[in-house]
Order: structure tokens, then sequence, then C-alpha cells
């Protein structure tokens, strides 16, 4: 057989690559352990399931699937500016925010180009910058004492960037470790960064936020044009599986991420759910409310098993374990609780738990002290 060693042929920047490791299906538990008695508590979904409205939107489009969506997806985009105040020109759509970050990475990163984000930060970033050839430099983040353990150090993050940086990756609550900013000290950064070096604030779990701590971003855009805001509708819209997110930029910046955007990349089912669960109030709320009171339910169950957490303002909660966290993933996952380890972070005693429902939080907990007490 003619051999090839396929590595040598790979892009410089795809070689060093690990694929992003997403929570475990549960198919695949059911699969390999024979458990059909699951719970998943490991993707950062809504527990809720989808928005009603989308659902029935999504039933009532079925018969569109011979078509190509709407290559520009006209009526998300005006349903969206409209909601946000916005012109439609500065919001690109993808497949997920994910998509909208690789487009960021594909128009403006080159192997002449870095990209700066912090240790710890959501993994996609790394991911996306490598895969261009560009140079990812990463600041440390915060120490374990400081009331943001392990978030965004900014000052770290403002002191690498160079005459070679293009892009500042910054998740504002951050994945994993849950921590966020004050709008101030996001304001603050945004002045000191030269005009010609494009900040991505990533708010994927901005609807979780409290009031208090929402940055305008989007009313920031005018002062600051390099600034990026990437949303998604993955988390608490509770449409992960459906893939749909957006960016809102400068409309020079939008009409180059849209360059190199796939035609039709957010399927015509994707665009009616997304568009049918964007006015559902009603469904935002009890989103809101059930994590704040499952958040505050996990928080309750780690100080009574004394085990501290790290602060989150999203609606996962990332905990230390103290002992290797690859192990109580195991040991809970033998017993059809799955949960996201974070050693690939290089957090290794700590795990990552979603916000449930309130009896899948409570299985969670008692199946946790089970763990161990044992
Ligand atoms: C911080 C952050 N940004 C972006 C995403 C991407 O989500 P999606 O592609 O589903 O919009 C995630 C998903 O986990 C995330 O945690």
């Amino acid at each position: 057989m003619r051999q090839c060693d396929f590595l040598e042929l790979a892009a410089p920047g795809v070689r060093t690559l690990q694929p992003y490791q997403p929570g475990k299906p549960e198919s695949e538990l059911r699969r390999e352990y024979g458990l059909t008695d699951i719970i998943k508590l490991a993707s950062n979904e809504n527990p809720l399931g989808p928005s009603p409205r989308a659902v029935a939107a999504i039933q009532e489009s079925l018969h569109e699937l011979a078509r190509y969506p709407d290559g520009n997806g006209f009526e998300l985009k005006t349903a969206l500016a409209a909601r946000l105040g916005i012109p439609p020109e500065t919001i690109t759509l993808g497949k997920g925010s994910n998509d909208v970050l690789e487009l960021v990475a594909r128009a403006f990163l080159t192997p002449e180009h870095e990209a700066v984000f912090s240790e710890y930060a959501f993994a996609v970033y790394p991911i996306v910058t490598r895969a261009v050839g560009a140079v990812a430099r990463v600041a440390r983040a915060n120490p374990a004492d400081h009331a943001m353990p392990y978030g965004h150090d900014l000052e770290a993050m403002g002191a690498l960037i160079s005459q070679r940086t293009r892009v500042v990756f910054i998740a504002n609550p951050n994945n994993p470790t849950g921590t966020w900013f004050s709008p101030q000290a996001l304001e603050d950064f945004l002045e000191n960064v030269p005009p010609g070096v494009l900040v991505v604030v990533d708010e994927a779990y901005r609807e979780y936020m409290d009031p208090a701590d929402l940055p305008d971003t989007l009313g920031w855009l005018e002062r600051f044009p390099n600034l990026i805001v990437t949303r998604t509708f993955s988390k608490a819209y509770g449409l992960a599986g459906l893939r749909v997110g957006y960016a809102v930029s400068h409309p020079h910046v939008a009409d180059l991420l849209n360059r190199v955007r796939q035609p039709f990349n957010v399927s015509n089912l994707a665009l009616v759910g997304a568009l049918a669960s964007l006015d559902d109030e009603e469904y935002l709320v009890r989103a809101r409310t059930l994590n704040e009171a499952g958040m505050a339910q996990l928080k309750a169950a780690c100080d009574a098993l004394e085990l501290s957490c790290l602060p989150s303002a999203g609606n996962f909660l990332c905990i230390d374990m103290q002992r290797p966290g690859q192990e109580i993933f195991l040991a809970l996952l033998a017993r059809g609780v799955i949960v996201r380890p974070v050693d690939n972070y290089n957090l290794p005693r700590f795990l990552r738990v979603s916000i449930g429902t309130q009896p899948e939080n409570e299985r969670f907990i008692q199946t946790l002290a089970e763990v161990l007490a044992a």
C-alpha cells in the first residue's frame, strides 16, 4: 500500500490543532454504557427545550426543505435590526456564533498576523486563529485568588497587542470560567486598543447576565468601529441544535465578513426558527428565571459539599473538585450524568456543569455526593 504522511501535507497551522471536544452526546453514553436514564449538563444548552414558537414555525416551513435558504437572511436580519435598534447592514449571520468567529479569522488573520486572547478563554479562539496559520498570543489570566479567578486580565491582554495584532477575542462572560467584566472595564479597554485592531466581544451568554453588568456594546459601535459583537441563539434562546448566531459590526467589517461567508451558511429552518423565537419574551424570562434558580441550587449544594466554584454569569458553573476532575467525570458518567471535564482548558481539577431543570440539578447533586462519598 502506498503510504503518505497526511500530517505533513496539512496546512502548518492545522498540524498542531486539537479538535474541539464537544460534550458527550446522550446517544454515545447509551451505546457505550447501555444506560437509558441519562441527563446531560455538558454543553450549556437550554434545559427548557426550544421556544414553542420556533418549533411551530419550523414545522410550517418543512415543505421548504427542497429550496435553498435566503442567502442574505433578509427577514431575520430585518427583525434583529428592529429589535436591537441597529442597521441591518451591520449584521453578519452565521451557523452558530462559532461560524462568525471563524469568519473573523478568515477575513482578518494571516500567518503574518497575531490574535490575542486569554488563557482559559473559549476553545474556539485558538482553533480559528491557528487554522488560518496566524499566531496566537495567549495572555495570562487572573490568578486563583482574584475576585474573578482565572478570568481574562485585560491589562495583560492589552500588553500583548503589537503591530502584528489584528484581532483580540474577549468572551464576556467567558466559557468555561463564567467570569465577566464590568461595563466600565470593557469600555476602558476599548478606548486603549489601536483602531486597526479588531476586538471581538463574544456575548454568547449575554441574556443570562445581571442587567447591572450588561455593557451597551451595540451602543459603543459608533465610537469603536473596530468592535465586533457576537451573539447566538444557542443558549438562552434554546436553539443550539439549529445553529444560528450573528455578529454586529461596522458595515465595512460586516461586508468583509460576508465576503468569506459560505453562501447559504444558515439553513432555512434555522432562519425561521430564530426569527420566531426572537420576540418570545415569555420564553426568555422563563429561561432566565430557571437559570437563576438552578444556579442558586447548585451553589448551595457546592457549599454543602464544601466545594468551591468560580463566579459565573452564564448558564453553567465551574466547580473545583479538589482532585482530578476526570475521575469524577467518569464516575458520574457511569451513573448516567454527563458533565464537562475541562482539563483541555488546563483546569484539570474543575468540572463544568450546565444548569439544568430543578430535577436534573438535583440528580447531579445527589450523584455527585454519592461519588464523593465512595
Ligand atoms: C463563549 C462562547 N462563545 C461562542 C459559543 C458558540 O456557540 P454557537 O456556535 O452555538 O453560537 C459558545 C458555545 O459554547 C461559547 O461558550
